[in-house]
């Protein structure tokens, strides 16, 4: 069995392919990552809190391990038609595709990081549903998503596809749970999942995509390992999520900058409990010409005040002593009420409590303190 994972260097690709290294032993495991992130994050002037290697040097460490023999890398831009290339040489069983830019802020701050989301984004998911289908149609398509695509108002959030009721009538047919975004970063997710329906009712490929809520956590069982096998942690305003950042402000004893009223809703998901149910769906009985959509969220309830708290709870268990600010909110949202809407998810494998998984992440980010500059857990520029 070959599984690449492209994007294989970011947050969650790379404990994704040390974890599918070592379940899957005899799978050759290819990352495919062209260094942006790495690039933007070096643009900016920030960096990863926890130290990282070069992709070459930590999979070099990786494979000095025994669990992770069977891990490789290539420097390819999933946007180009070096892609094509790959695949017409490789031919993948699977195929996890989460090479794409993943800021909101980024792509909202200037028209270059719209048009470079946009390119980056839609052009690389459509290259890949075409190679696949040119060269390697048996290999199925696992998508990372995200929950942001979908309209949350007071309507409970279908997992993928449902059949809309309108005046008294029903359709019969399955059409896509309705998305509407804010930002270009979630037109493109909007704009792959069209493109991916379309790949599978046209070409009747295989594709699971991930609608995925925002992570948090720092690594994993394998990641941890190791210094030299560290994951990235980002806590800036363009590429850190909000608890991620929360924990970032916690270690300096800044206070927690909560953006508007703060009864924005979010889903979340501990990065471990992530990883572990993303490494199973290699063995999804999922079939040709069906376009899976999977609602990826352990912790349905929390607005950002609640999310604030049990930072400032778990911080004060370990001897800091913080508070949260309410700042300006540097998006357009109109949030007056904590929205209540249930969300269809039948897929988390295991579910870490968000106090344990809180507590560790302080305990991790509290050694690499003098690594975290107070400029990265600034508050972002304004969107609108
Ligand atoms: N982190 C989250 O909370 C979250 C939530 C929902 C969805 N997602 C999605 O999950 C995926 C991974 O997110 P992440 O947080 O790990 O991001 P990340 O930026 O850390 O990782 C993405 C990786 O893809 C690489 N990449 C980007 N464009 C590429 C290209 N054209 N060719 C080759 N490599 C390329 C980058 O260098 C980076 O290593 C993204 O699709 C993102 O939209 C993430």
């Amino acid at each position: 069995m070959k599984i690449v994972v492209a994007g294989g260097d970011g947050y969650i690709g790379w404990p994704l392919s040390l974890k599918l290294a070592k379940n899957y032993p005899n799978a050759k495991i290819i990352i495919i990552d062209n260094g942006l992130k790495r690039r933007l994050i070096e643009k900016q002037s920030t960096e990863s809190i926890t130290p990282i290697l070069s992709l070459e040097n930590r999979v070099k460490e990786a494979n000095a391990e025994v669990s992770f023999k069977n891990l490789s890398f290539r420097d390819i831009d999933v946007s180009s038609e070096e892609l094509a290339k790959f695949m017409a040489l490789e031919r993948p069983n699977i195929f996890y595709h989460l090479a794409q830019i993943p800021s909101a802020p980024y792509s909202m701050a200037n028209v270059n990081g719209a048009v470079h989301t946009l390119v980056n984004n839609e052009v690389g998911n459509t290259r890949l549903a075409w190679a696949v289908r040119k060269y390697c149609p048996e290999c199925h398509i696992i998508k990372l998503g995200s929950f942001g695509e979908y309209f949350a108002d007071e309507l409970d959030v279908a997992e993928g596809y449902f059949c809309p009721e309108y005046k008294g009538k029903k359709s019969t047919v399955p059409v896509p749970y309705p998305r509407r975004a804010d930002d270009v970063y979630h037109i493109t997710k909007i704009n792959d999942s069209n493109i991916l329906a379309m790949a599978t009712s046209q070409w009747n490929l295989k594709v699971t995509e991930i609608m995925q809520a925002t992570i948090f956590g720092i690594g994993t069982e394998e990641t941890l390992l190791k210094e030299s096998l560290y994951n990235r942690f980002d806590c800036d305003s363009n590429f850190g999520t909000v608890v991620n950042r929360f924990v970032a402000q916690a270690i300096l004893k800044k206070e927690l900058t909560i953006y508007g009223t703060g009864k924005q809703r979010t889903g979340l998901m501990y990065l471990r409990d992530a990883i572990e149910s993303l490494v199973s769906l290699v063995d999804l009985d999922s079939k040709f010409g069906e376009h899976k959509i999977i609602n990826h969220v352990s912790e349905k309830d929390f607005c950002i005040n609640e999310i604030a708290d049990v930072v400032i709870n778990c911080a004060n268990k370990y001897g800091i002593k913080i508070v949260a600010k309410h700042g300006d909110n540097p998006r357009s949202e109109n949030v007056l009420e904590k929205k209540k809407y249930s969300i269809e998810s039948s897929y988390a494998k295991s579910i870490t409590p968000i106090e344990t998984a809180i507590t560790e992440m302080i305990q991790l980010a509290d050694r690499y303190k003098d690594r975290i500059s107070p400029e990265f857990v600034r508050v972002g520029k304004t969107w609108f």
